[in-house]
């Protein structure tokens, strides 16, 4: 059973192939004609079902699409419209779908949740984001800077803003990828000290830096994220922005980095709050390249959970 749950649970070499994969799949898509691209359809006959307890755009649109260009038939669940949202057991949900499903993408609040799920189903289950960790968005990510700029082995990657879960799956990939993270952003909202440990255990140079100006000197990518994610309560926005503001990417702090820097974010961004719209879309963002990446990389990560 292949689950894809996070990026420092799965083998490098699987991850560097699941990404070298991506790369191939989205060369020979841009090659093809339409019916060599639908011939290509090594997952038809299965059913992929997508949980969404969380909203959605970019993760659910590209699981949906890449399952139906892989061959497969895609449905979309809604936790609250699940009896998994009404007091069942993701134990008992987990072992129902695994008799009519070939494998469950979830997007979720607890990391639990997944790991149940995972735990008990009997078919692969794949993380579409939870509190915790957001590990298809960080694989698109790597597969993005590697198509601009080569292997991302040994560069550095400045994380500015809230350690967030999108912060967290970026650790566990420098461990996994050999590059180099420096978080600036408050104390209050560091990384998980547990991700950080264990980039540092794989030999990356893992550094806080409060001052956004310093981390970013020399930087190769520049990620920013949102400052309140759909976990937070709305009540801490304010609090947020005030704390965040002087971590705003801006076209002042993109000008420290490396003059060949990448500015990266997962979106949905907030414009003109933690990146403005100069560097959002200017010449270093690869925004868009990152989302139809998304595609590409979970398709890759389909086909390795299935096998095929
Ligand atoms: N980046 C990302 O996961 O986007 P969605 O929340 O729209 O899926």
């Amino acid at each position: 059973m292949k689950h894809f749950l996070d990026i420092h649970q799965t083998e490098v070499d699987d991850l560097k192939g699941m990404i070298s994969a991506a790369r191939k799949i989205k060369s020979a898509r841009d090659g093809k004609g339409r019916a060599e691209r639908d011939a290509d359809a090594p997952l038809t006959g299965k059913m992929v079902a997508l949980i969404f307890e969380k909203p959605s755009t970019r993760t659910r649109v590209s699981f949906d699409v890449g399952a139906r260009q892989l061959g497969a038939e895609t449905m979309l669940l809604s936790g609250a419209e699940m009896q998994l949202g009404h007091g069942e057991t993701i134990a008992d949900t987990a072992r129902v779908l695994s008799r009519y499903v070939d494998t469950i993408m979830i997007r979720t609040f607890e990391e639990n949740t997944l790991r149940e799920m995972a735990e008990y189903a009997s078919v692969p289950v794949i993380n579409g984001l939870t509190n915790e960790s957001h590990p298809c968005q960080i694989m698109a990510d790597v597969m993005t800077y590697e198509e601009h700029r080569g292997s991302i082995a040994g560069k550095k990657v400045v994380w500015t803003g809230d350690g967030n879960n999108v912060c967290t799956s970026f650790l566990h990939a420098a461990g996994q990828f050999g590059f180099d993270l420096t978080f600036s952003g408050p104390e209050t909202l560091d990384p998980s000290p547990e991700a950080m440990g264990f980039a540092r255990g794989k030999g990356s140079r893992v550094v806080i830096e409060r001052d956004a100006m310093k981390a970013v000197e020399g930087a190769d990518l520049v990620v920013a994220d949102t400052w309140l994610s759909m976990h937070d309560p709305q009540s801490a926005r304010e609090r947020r922005h005030n704390q965040l503001r002087p971590y705003q990417v801006n076209a002042e702090l993109m000008a420290e980095a490396d003059p060949d820097a990448l500015f990266m974010h997962c979106l949905p961004a907030h414009r003109n709050e933690e990146v403005t719209s100069e560097v959002m879309d200017g010449p270093q963002s690869v925004i868009f390249d990152e989302a139809e990446n998304r595609l590409h990389a979970q398709k890759a990560i389909m086909r390795w959970c299935m096998g095929v």
